[in-house]
């Protein structure tokens, strides 16, 4: 199996010294959907989400334009994207593009330098295939994935609006 790049966790300044663990980067196969899984977050009113249901995950996904990135053979995070053939509704000037479906990393192992190489492989990936332009997206509340992504060179393109409606018939 290809590894796309590997490197050592590093320690944070506040953790205990201890063996540096390694890590790789490598494309998913039909067998990881279950790693996949486990390292994503679970919620039961939502069993729908693909990401933490593997049968979801090799039922609609399949393995194709996935990485994940495993420390001492546990899988610690993934990055799924995908190239698109057709103008992205978002920014119609744009003829094909590329873009980042999901991107996580297991919350223990956060502030490691793991989603930065997780999606400089993924922007190589895309790259790789020609595409010009890649999207990413997240909510303006996610302060750590807002700071990656503008550090990879992704600049806010389009906000979209969370609209909340106040049960206000008792005031009437
Ligand atoms: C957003 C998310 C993917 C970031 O992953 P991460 O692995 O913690 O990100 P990184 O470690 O690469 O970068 C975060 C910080 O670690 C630092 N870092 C980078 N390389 C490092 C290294 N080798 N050693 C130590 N720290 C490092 C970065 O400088 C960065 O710090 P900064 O924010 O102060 O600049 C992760 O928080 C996550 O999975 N969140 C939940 C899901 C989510 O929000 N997904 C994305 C948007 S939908």
């Amino acid at each position: 199996m290809k590894t796309l790049v590997t490197g050592t966790i590093r320690r944070k300044k506040h953790e205990p010294k201890q063996k540096n663990q390694h890590e790789i980067i490598r494309p998913v196969i039909a067998s990881d959907f279950t790693g996949i899984s486990d390292c994503y977050w679970k919620d039961p009113e939502e069993p729908w989400d693909v990401y933490s249901n593997p049968r979801l995950l090799k039922q609609l996904v399949g393995p194709s334009g996935f990485l994940l990135a495993e420390a001492g053979h546990r899988i610690v995070g993934f990055v799924h994207y995908r190239q698109f053939r057709k103008r992205p509704w978002f920014d119609p000037s744009v003829k094909s593009y590329g873009q980042i479906l999901e991107l996580h990393v297991k919350h223990a192992f956060h502030g490691h330098g793991i989603g930065t190489r997780l999606m400089q492989n993924a922007v190589r990936s895309l790259e790789g295939k020609g595409v010009r332009s890649i999207y990413t997206h997240t909510d303006e509340t996610n302060k750590r994935a807002l700071k990656l992504y503008q550090r990879l060179g992704f600049k806010p393109l389009l906000k979209t609006l969370y609209l909340k409606r106040k049960n206000w018939s008792r005031r009437q």
